[in-house]
């Protein structure tokens, strides 16, 4: 969760680590601190400060932080230590030796911080982290380098971490570790400089040459050389990988928060994702990232798409896909549940994976149960290069650049289009959809960007619907079919960024329990486009109104009667059935939004939250 950079070479490190730690602020934001190496009197620096990177911003400013070639920073999503300066990072031991950043959990760590009290080690902090720093700083003093000294240290600790260090003793290189899943750690190759981050955003601005380094890999990075070894600490032979992410992309512009931004950007999001899967004339299916054979595909006999949060939402839209277009048994699940459930899978499984970031650890770990039930794994995934690409089989890349906002848009929208051209995919390669049938249905999946493009104009509607309901305690989202799971994700969309309580379910639910909540001051957000049991939800909304509660439906243009009925609607244009998910998410993305503008929410990093979830 937390962002993690380091930049050697023979810039002044210090703004560039700024920069990079604005460029990740998205991952967590209750602290923040750097240091560098101060090259005449070869100590570290360091200055941190719990909030946001603008309060540390200006404590450099005040501590006259000096010009240095070599440096690490950090922006926090606590886990052990509340917010506070003192529990910022990065940490350092007894005697100034070694400076660390990490993302993920030291599950040992009280031990370990027993076990280093016990021999006069004195602790400056709360955090799990501070152990790796004190550990860290006895290997150097048994004359072990500091990348042996990392190794050794991150053998002793139990669970996922990523970590970055620094030490005087070494004053021309930092080191760097990722044990697990917990997040990624990317090298950048620049000319006579190196940069180390957690997320590939960070180093665009300066490189698009990367390697990821895997699970159980050490770096030692200087200016002009990497060196890379495994846990026994033998030298491996990264490839260097060239990145095409455009880092204009991931600039706010002139739109006032990243959120409406990137749903703006939607219409332009589906239609590269579209063409990065679809041939034209005549419309074929080609996913060259998924390189298993047609007999493979063919031995399935069962599909489980996975996922978190938005993902989630995004797999129980595929589970729909994979179910009606390509005739085959499909669940969908919740990742964290999936992997410590036993869950009944083998070689005949396809497990399917949706993630924006490809390094959400409950995601990484169901991957891992899978892959040891010899499942077959196909990734839909945002983020080249990232783990789950490297855990999966083949990957189905969405295409919509860099996602900033916390709360996820353009790849919810995006991953529904690429799980409907997979769903397509499996069907043809099966023989339940012939080549007609396919071309239907591309050619319907290529007016979803245009039919977006409308619904965005739905702006205006949103805002003065978001003026009443900013003063809401609680809502309602209520679907059916495949407006089900858009329901689900209109409340967390709701929830996420105005900090409105607002609930998610099947309509067929509701009078089941949640009909009790119905009163004038709980509006209920129907999802009710024409194809998804649109007379059921109907009778759905007529239940609202009879009990004195107020509906907001979205429907497809030219649906009068429901227009009527509900006391307001968010009009939708008309796309095939199968295409309504996407295009009716849209006025939900922008009623979350416009809400959350009305309320005064932080849009883009709403409290608690960070953007990639690497621990559990
Ligand atoms: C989306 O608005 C959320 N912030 C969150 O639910 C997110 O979708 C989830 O953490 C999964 O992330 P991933 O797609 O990167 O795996």
């Amino acid at each position: 969760m937390c962002g993690i950079v380091g930049y050697v070479g023979r810039r002044n490190a210090v703004p560039i680590l700024v920069q990079a730690l604005k460029d990740l602020e998205y991952r967590g934001y209750d602290s923040a601190g750097i240091a560098v190496l101060a090259p005449e009197s070869n100590r570290l620096v360091i200055v941190k400060r719990e909030g946001k990177i603008a309060r540390l911003e200006a404590a450099l400013a005040e501590a006259g932080i000096p010009d240095a070639n070599l440096g690490i920073g950090h922006t926090r999503w606590a886990t052990h230590g509340r917010p506070a300066d003192h529990n910022a990072h990065p940490h350092t031991s007894c005697h100034g030796e070694v400076v660390v950043i990490h993302n993920g959990i030291v599950e040992n760590y009280a031990e370990l911080r027993a076990e280093l009290v016990s021999r006069g080690h004195r602790f400056a902090s709360e955090t799990d982290t501070e152990t790796v720093a004190h550990l860290m700083e006895e290997q150097l003093a048994e004359g072990h380098s500091l990348l042996d000294a990392l190794r050794l240290v991150a053998g002793r600790l139990e669970g996922s971490q990523a970590i970055v260090a620094a030490s005087p003793r070494e004053p021309n290189a930092l080191v760097a570790a990722r044990v697990g899943n917990a997040g990624g750690i990317v090298i950048g190759f620049g000319e006579g400089e190196s940069f180390l981050a957690s997320d590939l955003p960070a180093l665009l601005p300066h490189t698009r040459r990367v390697v990821f380094l895997e699970d159980g890999q050490f770096a030692r990075v200087s200016a002009d050389d990497v060196l890379v070894v495994g846990r026994d600490g033998a030298r491996l032979e990264i490839p260097v990988h060239e990145v095409a992410l455009d880092p204009s992309s991931a600039l706010k512009g002139p739109y006032p928060h990243f959120m409406l931004k990137e749903m703006l950007e939607q219409p332009e999001a589906i239609s590269d994702t579209i063409r990065s899967l679809v041939t034209f004339e005549p419309p074929t299916l080609h996913l060259d990232d998924v390189p298993i054979s047609p007999e493979r595909l063919r031995q399935v006999q069962r599909v489980v798409l996975i996922g978190m949060g938005t993902s989630l939402h995004a797999a129980m839209v595929g589970r729909q896909f994979v179910e009606q277009i390509a005739r085959l048994p499909a669940e969908a699940d919740n990742a964290s549940e999936f992997r410590h459930r036993e869950p009944v899978i083998d070689a005949r499984t396809l497990v399917v994976s949706v993630t924006q970031s490809g390094e959400t650890v409950d995601v990484l770990e169901a991957m891992a149960v899978a892959a040891r039930a010899g499942a077959l794994q196909i990734t839909v995934c945002n983020t080249e290069g990232s783990q789950a690409t490297r855990l999966a089989d083949g990957t189905v890349y969405t295409r919509a650049g860099v996602e900033r906002c916390v709360a996820s848009t353009k790849c919810f929208t995006t991953a529904l289009a690429a799980l409907y051209g997979l769903a397509l995919w499996l069907g043809h390669i099966r023989g339940v959809l012939d080549s007609g049938e396919l071309q239907h249905h591309l050619s319907e999946l290529m007016r979803v960007p245009d039919a977006c493009a409308r619904a965005l104009e739905l702006r205006p509607a949103a805002q003065r619907l978001a003026a009443e309901l900013a003063s809401t305690a609680s809502m309602l989202y209520l679907g059916r079919g495949l407006a089900y799971p858009v329901a689900m994700e209109g409340a967390l969309k709701m929830k996420e960024v105005s900090y409105i309580h607002a609930e998610g379910y099947a309509a067929g639910e509701m009078k089941h329990g949640p009909i009790a909540l119905i009163e004038p001051s709980v509006p209920t957000v129907a999802v009710a486009p024409k194809h998804a049991l649109r007379s059921k939800m109907a009778a759905n909304v007529e239940q609202v109104r009879a009990r004195g509660g107020r509906v907001i439906a979205v429907v497809t243009e030219g649906d009068e009667e429901l227009i009527r009925l509900a006391d307001a609607a968010l009009p939708v244009p008309e796309v095939s059935r199968l295409a309504e998910p996407i295009v009716a998410v849209v006025p939900l993305q922008l009623l979350a939004y416009e809400t959350a503008v009305a309320r005064g929410c932080d849009v883009d990093q709403p409290r608690n939250l960070a953007k990639t979830v690497t621990v559990e």
